[in-house]
């Protein structure tokens, strides 16, 4: 899709579709009243018979407008004005996006991105949500498909967002390239994150990264296999690996773009291809999401390409650990004890706490290679997050203030949220072991907490943040599939660090 800003009358626009508000009850957007007066009164009296109240959701297509320069007008409820808060925003424009996506015509013109948006105050903020809103609506998974599958196909191909003001023009087309940047990384994630777990083998995730870096100049990627591994003394990570037949890979990704001198973000991202569980097998039902439990290393990816994209001025390392974790003969057992990067030994009480072992393998060789800003680590890790916070929040821990208040106004920005969640000392002693430093395995009281805190034994000399996206890294039911988060946030967060550099 091809997405342009402009500043111009509604009623003027020589396009296939010209998309506007309407607030409830039957209120329109100043732009909705412009079209109504240039065709004499159509849209009032669409209002009148009862088609369009302005309810969230609702949209209605007007048709055979002789009057006018547009082929089709397309109304879109946007809830209450006074209501019309970011969430409502973004609705709308959902909205828009899904009955565009089924129109003809090959071009529209967007004036819900004129609207006021409560809390915010520049239009590039609504051209870029937008931007987001429609890629994620009109974003396929058709990879996997046989060869009589009918791809879905889409008339329209360009999107020009307006603007009240030509002096709003600037901000929106810095709107529209972080816009397009972010969600081509989102999609990238989504991508990778979909794939099954036959194909996104740690092998094949690691060709993804060289793939990557033979696409932007700017990337450099390197794999390390499992005997280097063993040199180094990555015993957490490679025990679990020792379960499956696809061998580990730890992949290291680095974009610079002149920033040489500048010290760099390290993004880290859980790589667990799949997650049966180990030994400590999990049960049958929805195991088929465990697939998604390398959404941590996809948001790597995506957050990566969109530096690149946006040649941001910045020193950016994606690190990702990758491997299986499967049930097998030769798999690492419960009560195993293994020696850690760091030097540190852990007793293994329970395989399926797997992230926290190769996390902290990874966060070791980022402490011993490089002297980063800041460290954040991505990662499924764990089921509680999942009850804490749902679907709606990733879990944001950080032993750095700063660096989580970044974090989290880099997520509002975006609408790609995360909540703070503790990291008290005191959730340390659950992590207590008879026979080694520590046991990977906490009670089962605060398990988002307790796996924080396994990592935070590793990162203690580190600016460091994790995001525990078990919650919102994929949707399940009807609508499965990966989200693509946090690489909104992250993508926003690395955008705010080179404005600060600059
Ligand atoms: N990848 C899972 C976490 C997970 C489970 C994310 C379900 C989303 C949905 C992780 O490796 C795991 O199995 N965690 C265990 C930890 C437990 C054994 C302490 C969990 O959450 O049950
Ligand atoms: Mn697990
Ligand atoms: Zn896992």
């Amino acid at each position: 899709m091809e997405y342009l800003v402009k500043s111009g009358s509604p009623e003027k626009q020589r396009v296939g579709c010209v998309v506007v508000g309407i607030f409830e009850r039957r209120k329109p957007s100043m732009q909705a009243q412009a079209l109504d007066q240039a065709s004499g009164g159509l849209i009032a009296s669409i209002m009148r018979r009862g088609d369009m109240d302005g309810k969230p959701g609702q949209t209605a297509t007007l048709h055979g407008l002789d009057k006018m320069f547009c082929d089709r007008i397309l109304l879109v409820g946007c809830g209450k004005e006074r209501d019309f808060d970011t969430r409502a925003y973004i609705r709308a424009c959902r909205t828009a996006a899904e009955a565009l996506d089924n129109m003809g015509g090959v071009d529209a013109a967007c004036y819900l991105t004129e609207l006021n948006v409560r809390g915010r105050d520049d239009f590039g903020w609504q051209v870029k949500q937008a931007v987001l809103a429609f890629e994620d609506v009109f974003y396929r998974f058709e990879d996997c498909r046989g060869s009589d599958y009918e791809k879905h196909s889409r008339k329209l191909s360009r999107v020009v967002f307006q603007v009240p003001r030509r002096s709003d023009l600037p901000a929106a087309e810095a709107g529209v390239s972080e816009g397009s940047a972010a969600a081509n990384g989102i999609a990238l994630a989504k991508n990778l994150a979909n794939m099954p777990g036959n194909i996104c083998t740690p092998t094949w995730l690691a060709e993804q990264a060289t793939a990557l870096a033979e696409r932007y100049p700017d990337i450099e990627t390197e794999i390390m296999d499992e005997e280097r591994m063993a040199e180094l003394g990555m015993g957490a990570l490679l025990a679990v690996a020792r379960g499956s037949r696809q061998p580990a890979r730890l992949i290291t990704m680095e974009y610079n773009n002149g920033a040489n001198n500048a010290k760099p973000t390290v993004l880290v991202g859980k790589g667990v291809t799949f997650d049966a569980g180990g030994i400590s097998l999990k049960p049958a039902a929805a195991m088929d999401e465990m697939k998604y439990d390398m959404g941590g290393a996809a948001s790597v990816f995506g957050a990566m390409q969109a530096a690149a994209e946006l040649e941001l001025p910045i020193n950016l390392v994606g690190i990702v650990p990758a491997t299986e974790n499967l049930p097998d003969g030769n798999a690492v057992k419960p009560g195993d004890i293994v020696t850690s990067l760091s030097g540190q030994t852990v007793e293994i009480l329970n395989t399926d706490a797997e992230g926290r072992l190769i996390l902290c393998d990874a966060l070791s060789y980022v402490e011993q290679n490089y002297r980063p800003d800041a460290v954040i680590d991505m990662a499924t890790l764990t089921g509680a997050c999942v009850v804490a916070l749902g679907e709606h929040a990733a879990g944001l821990f950080s032993n750095n203030n700063p660096l989580k208040r970044a974090l989290r106004d880099a997520g509002n920005t975006v609408y790609d949220r995360a909540w703070p969640m503790p990291l008290w000392e005191e959730y340390q002693d659950d992590l207590k072991s008879n026979f080694a430093d520590f046991a990977n395995v906490g009670g089962r009281k605060g398990g988002a907490i307790t796996a924080a805190s396994f990592l935070h034994r590793f990162t203690r000399k580190l600016r460091w943040a994790h995001l525990d996206i078990a919650g919102v890294a994929w949707k399940s039911g009807a609508d499965k599939g990966a989200t693509g988060r946090p690489v909104g946030l992250l993508v926003q967060y690395l955008i705010e660090r080179a404005r600060a550099a600059a």
